[in-house]
């Protein structure tokens, strides 16, 4: 039995904990705050449990070196970002996910894109890395429709793109300029883009710093309300195939991706910055091809409850392998159910705006088979679960047709009560048709 550390506390982390305990795992975990159902995983398993600051190295490094902990996971990007897989290393422990240099590729934006094109990175887009407002300027000129980035982490929510939350060219260079002031995402560099027209999707992979194994292929929903409408989240649901392709996706825009994937692992060994850990790619299909929108260092969220709810081997094994550079001895054993699977997020009334805090949800139905819930952004008190302001419950269904799992996720959405909302319409049938012809007409091919 392998004594594991888990740090993170969403709903990401929820199914990370049950499928290392399912591989046998004594879970253990630090977390922000305790997490209803990770903290009985770490319980039941015989493991323990720690709230504490989780992007504090060393106060991670301690917990793991008083339980005897034998292998570490950290996720949340922050917590990459500041160090804490390294100051597990530093205290001998086997860790599988990415040190601080390593997960740069995430946290730092101009590094990421200057480091890929360096190294002739296919599926790049035209980009600029600026530290002056006129020359940022310029360049939206030059380009016309962009994104603006922040270089730095903002949970998600720094981006802006021209006809999305960016009316025309002056609030354009007026976002870059913020950006530029205010110092958003904690570094100096603003990292313009052209706009990139097409279907968003998300191939993550296992990589121990030379081999990768891809995982089924995933598209999420960012937006906040029906129809792609309203400001984005972290993420309101996620859908994937039984074929693990995607239904709007060729076999040739499927290996784009994948070659994207082996010369940015390349790229990053041959700059002595070794990748090991999960690799997500946000990737996007446009009339000129794949095009890499970027990489995080670490399972997305919810995109980890579709590919884990599918994974059939023993995770733990896995991120030993990954730990160790040794994916390719064990790369017969990373399989996936032929099946499809759809995750939807219960959030609280308001969210993102104003959401409701603080109020009770309760599970009003039977809830298993082929229907699991992952608890994200939740607090128990008393024997009662209670919202915080962030998305509260994953549902996922998992079924041979994805048309079959949308069924059950949205099913299972009706059995929790509290002032709750989500996306009925996340991969139902009309929404996945529309994705299928929007990118033949823009490709000019029918898949
Ligand atoms: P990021 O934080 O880089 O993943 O960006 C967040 C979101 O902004 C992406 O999922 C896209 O929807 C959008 N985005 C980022 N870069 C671009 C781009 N070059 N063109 C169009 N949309 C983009
Ligand atoms: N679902 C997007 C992310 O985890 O970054």
């Amino acid at each position: 039995m392998t004594n594991f550390l888990l740090v993170g506390n969403g709903a990401r982390e929820h199914i990370i904990a049950e499928k290392a305990v399912e591989s046998g795992a004594k879970l253990f975990s630090c977390m922000a705050y305790k997490h209803p159902a990770i903290s009985r995983l770490c319980e039941k398993s015989g493991g323990a449990y720690k709230t504490c600051d989780i992007c504090n190295p060393s106060e991670v490094a301690e917990f793991a070196g008083s339980q005897g902990i034998e292998l570490a996971f950290a996720s949340p990007d922050e917590v990459l970002a500041k160090g804490v897989s390294d100051g597990l290393i530093r205290k001998g422990i086997p860790c599988a996910s990415p040190t601080q240099a390593a997960s740069r590729i995430e946290w730092d934006k101009a590094y990421a894109r200057e480091l890929l094109s360096s190294h002739n990175v296919p599926g790049m887009p035209k980009f600029g890395i600026f530290l002056d407002e006129t020359e940022a300027a310029e360049f939206i000129d030059a380009v016309g429709d962009v994104a603006v980035k922040p270089a730095g982490l903002t949970g998600g929510k720094g981006v802006k793109v021209s006809g999305v939350q960016l009316n025309g060219r002056d609030e354009a260079v007026a976002y870059a300029k913020e950006v530029l002031q205010s110092g958003m995402g904690g570094l100096p560099q603003v990292v313009i883009e052209e706009k990139l027209v097409g279907e968003e999707f998300t191939l993550q992979s296992f990589v121990d710093g030379k081999i990768f194994i891809p995982m089924p292929l995933v598209q999420d929903f960012k937006l906040a309300y029906e129809g792609d409408t309203g400001q984005n989240t972290g993420g309101m649901g996620s859908y994937s195939c039984a074929d693990h392709r995607l239904p709007f996706l060729s076999q040739d825009d499927y290996e784009s991706a994948i070659r994207a994937i082996e010369g940015s692992i390349r790229a990053m060994a041959s700059e002595a910055n070794r990748f090991k850990g999960v690799l997500y790619g946000q990737f996007i299909i446009t009339k000129d091809g794949v095009k890499l929108i970027e990489f995080n260092a670490r399972f997305g969220d919810p995109e980890a409850m579709n590919v884990l709810s599918v994974f059939d081997g023993n995770l733990i094994d896995v991120f030993k392998a990954m730990g160790k550079g040794e994916l390719g001895g064990i790369r017969g054993q990373v399989k996936f159910k032929p099946l499809a699977t759809v995750c939807k997020y219960l959030v609280p009334d308001g969210y993102p705006e104003k959401p409701l805090k603080d109020q009770p949800i309760k599970i009003a139905g039977t809830i298993a088979g082929n229907l699991r819930y992952y608890f994200a952004s939740v607090y128990e008190k008393e024997g009662q679960i209670y919202t915080t302001g962030s998305r509260a419950v994953g549902l996922v269904g998992v079924a041979p047709t994805l048309g079959e799992a949308e069924k059950i996720a949205e099913r299972g959405t009706s059995l929790f009560t509290g002032r709750l909302r989500h996306r009925s319409d996340i991969a139902n049938e009309q929404m996945i048709k529309a994705k299928v012809d929007k990118i033949a007409k823009l490709t000019g091919i029918k898949n």
